[in-house]
């Protein structure tokens, strides 16, 4: 057992709301993510698309002509040591703005780092599609994307006019995706062994092959 609390520099954890439309969901839902990366001790920054003069991927050739804000995304991102992403379900799979944010991205920045997905949709299936789109790409881009999700469906039923979610069993779900997320970005950055212990023991277990008892 580990007897007393270290300390340590803070991991950070981005998190891309893939909507740009005022109001939107998807924002709220990262937000309450990156909350919950913030309770387990993470530096937390939201990153809202609509605020970056970003390209389509391809348009310009020559990257030296490309708008500062695409170096400004992907620095922030390669800062981080975990990445929250979220994305409405649009026509059965991710928003076509998060695509090309992600595609103006590359190893540089994002392998070996933990990834956290959230989705909401307006139709009662909810953002199943999008997720395993989104996680398709985190393989593809050598991320750890963590097993669990959140999927929101009929968004506009969960939130108040003020634009709060209503449902807390839903909060803390959401919470969850970023407390895990600060957790093991935490353990793959950690330089410390008692830490490393201590946050082991915390961990659900794992039992492996062996039949329950
Ligand atoms: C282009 C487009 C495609 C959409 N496709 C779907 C869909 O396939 N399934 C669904 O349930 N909702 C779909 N929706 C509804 C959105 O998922 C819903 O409005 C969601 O709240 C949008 O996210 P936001 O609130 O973050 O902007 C679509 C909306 C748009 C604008």
């Amino acid at each position: 057992m580990v007897e007393k609390e270290t300390s340590r520099t803070p991991v950070k954890v981005v998190g891309i709301s893939g909507s740009l439309r005022k109001g939107s969901y998807t924002k709220k839902v990262v937000q309450l993510a990156l909350d919950g990366a913030a309770e387990n001790g993470a530096e937390i920054c939201m990153i809202d698309l609509q605020d970056y003069n970003l390209i389509f991927c391809g348009a310009v050739e020559d990257e030296a002509d490309y708008p500062e804000d695409v170096f400004r995304l992907r620095r922030q991102v390669k800062e981080a040591q975990g990445i929250i992403l979220g994305t409405p379900e649009y026509h059965g799979s991710l928003s076509g703005v998060l695509k090309n944010a992600l595609d103006l991205m590359s190893f540089n920045e994002i392998e070996g780092k933990m990834m956290g997905l959230v989705g909401v949709s307006g139709g009662n299936l909810g953002a199943i599609n999008a997720l395993n789109s989104l996680r398709n790409i985190g393989r593809s881009l050598h991320a750890w994307v963590l097993p669990q999700q959140v999927s929101v469906p009929e968004a506009q039923n969960y939130f108040d006019p003020e634009g709060n979610l209503v449902d807390e069993e839903l909060k803390d779900r959401l919470n969850e995706i970023g407390r895990l997320i600060a957790r093991f970005s935490t353990l793959h950055n950690i330089g410390q062994g008692q830490e490393f212990i201590r946050m082991w023991e915390s961990l659900p277990v794992n039992p492996g092959g062996r039949k329950k008892p």
